[in-house]
Parts: C-alpha cells; sequence; structure tokens
C-alpha cells in the first residue's frame, strides 16, 4: 500500500491492484517491484515447451510496449533483470499449474509441462497495467510487476465454454477472439455446436450438400432475409491450429438424431418420412430427426465423423443427443423393424441403441463420446461423458452412476439467459442468472464428497445459445462478466471464493477486456428508490441493499416556475465500511461534530467548505476510531480523507497508521502513511490509503 492522491491520476501501478481472475491458490505479495524494458533479458532452459507462453506475452508486448522479447537458451536463473521460463522435473507438481516468482532479480515461472508456463504468463499479463491488453503504444506506462510468489493449478481439469455457431454464425475473427477470452481466464476447452436445426456449418467433403443447402435459411426470425455461412475444411484446422497454441482443445458438436433438420434439408433419405425439409428459420425442437431404423443413416453419420475425427486431434467428440421427439419414430416401418429385431421395448430404448452405435463407431476410432445428459442410461460404455444441462441434479444422478460428467446445468451456466436488463440485453429466453448465481455456482455436489465418484466431475462449463445474438457483440455482452466469474468457479479451489472480493477484482477486469475492445454486460445494476414519509414530510432515498461497493451521484434541483432555486450535485461513496460501528478514543470536538460518530462511514464527503457539516474536527488530542464491520471480509484497501486549511487552522495529521483486527482485540499493524505536504498548503483534501 502506499500513500497516494486519489484526485490525481498516475498510471504507476502499485500492488494495490493485484486483481488477477481466476485467483490464484495461493499468493504472496511483498514490497517493491521488477520493472521491464527493453533490455530485460527473456531466458528459458526449454524454447519449445516455453514457445506458447512466450509468443503470448511477445504478442501483447508487441502491442502496447511496442517491442518483442527475444528468448535465449540459458539455464542460469538468478542473474539479474531477467525473465526465466523453466521447466522442471518434478512428478509432486500439479498438472498445468506453475509457479511464478518476481523479486528484486527478476520475474521466474516454472512448471513441468508447457501449458503451465502458460498459465504463468497469461498471470504475469494481469500482473502488469492493463494497458497490457492495449493495441497502440502505451508509451507512459511504466511497466512493472509487483513482487509476488504465486503457486498456482486449476481445481478441476475440464474448464469449458460452449457456443452455437447454428443459430447464428460467427465469423473465423470471433472464433479467435472467442478462443483467446477461453484461454485468458485459464480454461482450457472450446465446445464447438457446429449443427442444428437452424443451419450445418461445417464443410463435409463427401456430402456437399450439408453445406450448400444445409447451411442457409430462406429467412431469420428478426427479418425476412436469407441467412447462412460455414466454415471450410481449411478454416477449421486454421482454428483447431490456433487454439492449440493456446491450449484450449476444441470439441466439436455433431448434434444427432435430433436438432439436425438442417442436415436432413440436404439429405432428407436419412429422415423417417424422406422429408423435403426446410433448414428452420424459427427456433424450439422440431419433430423430423434422424431415422435409426435405416442402415444408410448410420452410414452417412459414420462417414461424416471420419471427417470431424480426420480434423479435431480432440479425445473427445461431442453428438448431442439432447431433446429428440420420439413421434416420428413410432410411426415408421423401419423404426418400428428395429425395435423388434433389436429386442428393444420403445422409442426410448431406440434412442439408447443408436447413441450406443455412434458411441462404438467412435471407440472404434478411438475416440470417446460426450452427449447432452438425455443420453444417460446404464449402458453406456464407462469412458463417455455426461453433460449435464437440464438440471445440476442430473449431474448429481450421472456421476452418482458412476459416469464422468461435465457440469453445465441450466440454473447455473446458461449465458444466454439475461443477466441484468430484459430490455436491453439481446435476449428472447425467460431465464434470468446474474453474476452472483454463476458465482455461487459449486460443480462438486455436496453429496458426492468423501465418494469416491467425487472424482467423476471432470469440470464444467458455460453454455451460450445464440438464437438472439446476432453478431459478436452480442455474445460478449453476453459471456461478460460471467464467462470470468465461471472460471474462478473452476479453477480456484472453493476455500478462496469470496463474491465481493471477485467484484473488487472484476473492476480491474473490466478494464483489460475494454483495452481488448470487448463489449460487456453490466455486472450488476442497484435499484434506486424515493419514498416518502408523509409525517416528517420527508423523502428518501432508499438504496438497493444489495449495492456495497461503488459511488452514488444525486444531482438535486430545487424549481419553482421556470425558477432554479438550487441546483447541487452530491456524491455518496458506499464501501466495505459503511454503517460499520465507529468508537472513538478521544471525542470530537463539539463544534466540528458533523453530527456524530455515523459521520465517518456513511460514505458522504466533506467538501472544500471546513463547515459544510461533514467534516469532524479534533482539537488538541490525536484521533483513534476503530471501526468494527457487519461480517467478516476481503479489504482491499482503506482510505481515510483529511482536509488542510492553513487559514483557519486546520492541519492533516502528521502520519496515519492503519491496523486490522480478526477479533477486535489484538490489532496488527498493515501500514503506516507518512508524507511530506507541507504546513502551508492551504485549502485542499487529500486521501491517505
Ligand atoms: C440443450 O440446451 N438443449 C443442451
Ligand atoms: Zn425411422
Amino acid at each position: 500500500m502506499s500513500l497516494k492522491n486519489f484526485l490525481t491520476d498516475t498510471k504507476i501501478w502499485t500492488s494495490n491492484n493485484i486483481a488477477i481472475i481466476p485467483k490464484p491458490q495461493h499468493i504472496i505479495i511483498k514490497e517493491g517491484e521488477f520493472i521491464i524494458n527493453r533490455g530485460t533479458q527473456l531466458l528459458t532452459n526449454n524454447l519449445p515447451s516455453s514457445e506458447r507462453a512466450i509468443d503470448l506475452l511477445n504478442e501483447h508486448f508487441l502491442k502496447a510496449m511496442g517491442y518483442k522479447l527475444i528468448p535465449k537458451l540459458n539455464n542460469v536463473q538468478n542473474s539479474e533483470s531477467k525473465i526465466f521460463f523453466g521447466i522442471i522435473n518434478d512428478k509432486n507438481f500439479p498438472k498445468e499449474g506453475y509457479k511464478f516468482l518476481c523479486n528484486q532479480s527478476g520475474i521466474t515461472i516454472r512448471a513441468v509441462e508447457p501449458a503451465g508456463l502458460f498459465y504463468g504468463a497469461q498471470t504475469f499479463l494481469q500482473l502488469l497495467h492493463p494497458e497490457i491488453f492495449k493495441s497502440g503504444n502505451s508509451s507512459n506506462v511504466k511497466w512493472t510487476v509487483p513482487f509476488v510468489e504465486i503457486f498456482d493449478f486449476p481445481r478441476f481439469s475440464y474448464r469449458g465454454m460452449h457456443l452455437d455457431v447454428s443459430r447464428h454464425f460467427f465469423p473465423v475473427k470471433f472464433i479467435k477472439k472467442y478462443i483467446d477470452f477461453i484461454a485468458m481466464h485459464k480454461m482450457n476447452i472450446f465446445h464447438w455446436h457446429l449443427t442444428d436445426d437452424q443451419g450445418w456449418r461445417i464443410e463435409i467433403k463427401k456430402y456437399p450438400k450439408l453445406t450448400q443447402i444445409g447451411s442457409l435459411r430462406k429467412e431469420t426470425l428478426e427479418d425476412n432475409k436469407p441467412y447462412g455461412g460455414y466454415y471450410t475444411q481449411e478454416e477449421i484446422k486454421e482454428i483447431i491450429k490456433y487454439a492449440e497454441s493456446k491450449f484450449v482443445t476444441i470439441i466439436p458438436e455433431i448434434d444427432i438424431p435430433g436438432h439436425s433438420l438442417a442436415a436432413l434439408a440436404a439429405y432428407p433419405e436419412y429422415s423417417c418420412t424422406g422429408g423435403p425439409f426446410e433448414v428452420a428459420t424459427k427456433y424450439g425442437i422440431f419433430k423430423d430427426v434422424f431415422c435409426p431404423g435405416k442402415e444408410e443413416t448410420f452410414t452417412f453419420l459414420e462417414n461424416i465423423f471420419e471427417e470431424i475425427i480426420q480434423l479435431f486431434p480432440s479425445e473427445y467428440i461431442h453428438i448431442g443427443g439432447d431433446e429428440v421427439p420420439k413421434n416420428r419414430w413410432k410411426n415408421c416401418s423401419d423404426c418400428q423393424r428395429r425395435i423388434k429385431t433389436e429386442g428393444l421395448r420403445n422409442e426410448n430404448e431406440l434412442q439408447n441403441y443408436f447413441i450406443k452405435r455412434i458411441e462404438q463407431f467412435l471407440i472404434s476410432k478411438g475416440k470417446r463420446l460426450i452427449g447432452w445428459d438425455e443420453i444417460l442410461n446404464d449402458n453406456l460404455n464407462s469412458d463417455s461423458v455426461i453433460m449435464a444441462w437440464r438440471s445440476y441434479k442430473h449431474g448429481l444422478i450421472s456421476a452418482k452412476q458412476g459416469y464422468k460428467t461435465i457440469m453445465s446445468p441450466v440454473e447455473y451456466c446458461y449465458f444466454n439467459f439475461y443477466q441484468d436488463d430484459p430490455n436491453y440485453e439481446p435476449k428472447a429466453f425467460n431465464g434470468f442468472l446474474p453474476l452472483e448465481k454463476v458465482y455461487s455456482f459449486e460443480p462438486l455436489p455436496d453429496e458426492l464428497l468423501n465418494s469416491e465418484n467425487s472424482s467423476k466431475i471432470l469440470g464444467a462449463q458455460g453454455n451460450v445459445w445464440t438464437e438472439f445474438m446476432y453478431e459478436p457483440k452480442d455474445v460478449e455482452y453476453m459471456i461478460f462478466p460471467r464467462l470470468s466469474a465461471l472460471a474462478e468457479v473452476i479453477w480456484t479451489v472453493k476455500e478462496n471464493k469470496d463474491f465481493d472480493d471477485f467484484l473488487s477484482r472484476l473492476f480491474e477486469h473490466t478494464i483489460r477486456l475494454n483495452n481488448l475492445n470487448v463489449k460487456q454486460g453490466k455486472t450488476f445494476s442497484p435499484k434506486v428508490t424515493l419514498d416518502f414519509n408523509p409525517k416528517a414530510k420527508n423523502y428518501y432515498l432508499v438504496l438497493d441493499p444489495n449495492f456495497n461497493e461503488g459511488i452514488i451521484d444525486i444531482t438535486i434541483q430545487v424549481k419553482k416556475g421556470n425558477k432554479k432555486l438550487v441546483e447541487n450535485i452530491n456524491s455518496i461513496i458506499v464501501h466495505k465500511a459503511t454503517g460499520g460501528k465507529i468508537s472513538l478514543k478521544y471525542p470530537y470536538s463539539p463544534n466540528y461534530s458533523a453530527g456524530g460518530n455515523l459521520a465517518l462511514v456513511d460514505g458522504i464527503l466533506g467538501s472544500q467548505y471546513f463547515n459544510d457539516n461533514k467534516w469532524q474536527g479534533y482539537l488538541g488530542t490525536d484521533f483513534e476510531a476503530i471501526i468494527e464491520l457487519d461480517k467478516a471480509k476481503t479489504i482491499n484497501k482503506v482510505t481515510a480523507r483529511f482536509l488542510q486549511n492553513n487559514t483557519e487552522w486546520i492541519y492533516l495529521p502528521e502520519y496515519v497508521e492503519f491496523y486490522y483486527s480478526n477479533n477486535g482485540k489484538t490489532f496488527e499493524k498493515i501500514e503506516v502513511v507518512k508524507h511530506n505536504i507541507p504546513l502551508k498548503k492551504a485549502n485542499e483534501i487529500f486521501s491517505f490509503s
């Protein structure tokens, strides 16, 4: 902490601003900072293993600082002014974990594998001034990293974000940006929902009509113009390569046997009725689905998966399996024959049969299957994975049955639900999923604790269905800041989570994303209403009790006819100690009470007028106050404001000491803030932090 006049806008980044998202598991902050400049050496003991981490740094260094650092192979770790990336040998070191050390001799990042170094580099960027995320030389920024020791690693191995590109199509450039968002938050999976009723979005060489016909719909809900788009296999390869450079695995989803009207519009022969069909122009669930009664359907799908497997290196392939109406199967002679010959009891078992065949095909190709939780039955291979979406409980059931499970339940993980203001957001879903709810998500159900099935929860994923997201900016708006909250849910151990603390870090994180030109949803819109007390004829401003940190500006105009009698602006600072209980060791001067003890924590600021009845005065004694908070809170900053007016004989304290206590009895000193502001300085307000 340091003395800082908050009225000046300096660009020096101090350790006050450490705001890493997701929060590292262990972090110790020390006094001091390391300065990076063109002369800083960049060293590594393993060039190939540190390449992607170094590329990430240099990508941002070049854009924001105007230079790159050229890496040199060198195992000397203790030279001065260096950044060192080191692969170490340690069997007990956590997968994807890293150690980040910054001290006077420089920065050292160690890991046992390249992904760990990469996440160390992501943390590195977040320790720099947020203009590191800007393009265009920020020449007046001092590029410093605070002295820290960090030991960090993920809680879960599967940390995913999904994107539906069928309902609306998003260009290659945005897909790469989306992958950057994932990687920036130390997430490692991009679940790419490539096909649905409203559009088939991936080129399949063997079946060109899938894109010629299936990628186009004749109109959209929002207007009556034709709409289309798809990725060529070359583009897919380019995106996969890009994702690999950021340690993101792409899991492609080909959604079958339902949600497949776009494919059936191109190849109606693989339906029960034979069609004809059109690519859907409206949203919902459609009755025409693939026909598992026909052998040709399986040949068709296996040929498609053959190309998918050729393209995507991912171990897992997502086959959808959600929301399959059985109406057509009931009335299809092929389907009914299949039910008989396979000894199935009904159409639900026909769905199991269908999934099982696709599963066996994928296994024969060395791949594993993921499907939405409708595929859950006793019969799946133990390596297949259930993606729980219908509810949290479905995830619990899946893990209890011993299936590997990814948690993406609708209650916590559907980022197409509105988060803030239904009138403003690009949505038409009825769900509401505010940031705090996402943050409160616990992927590992209590019931699984201490059971061997707890390890079946691989992680979690945020889902983004794009029926009402038309442009990349709409997607950005809907995923932020919720993606940041989810990233912390998946990465950070439960014990380290604290929503207030997250929000204070999110404030800095928002600046980073702004610098990356990302449109973000509002974190939270507090409601402020007016109330009237008829007896006292008083008006009250009633503030949302959930608003616990921020600034409220109130403009007051009083008019009579056309004449303005009063116009002023008042600011209230709402903070963690607002309304806290104050105990004073020495009394304030009765002439300058400012209305009593509460004056110190009511958030109403004194002005430059010493007699505005907002300043509390102390005459001939020290000032010593204890603020008791309503509950234990993480404090990032403590600020006290003082007025100096030497013509009125009002002076700043010589120094301010800050202490904290967890029990109200023993106090630990945090900081002594001294200053050299001269006594002759006339009328001015200073903040000591
Ligand atoms: C889904 O939301 N239909 C998986
Ligand atoms: Zn059929």
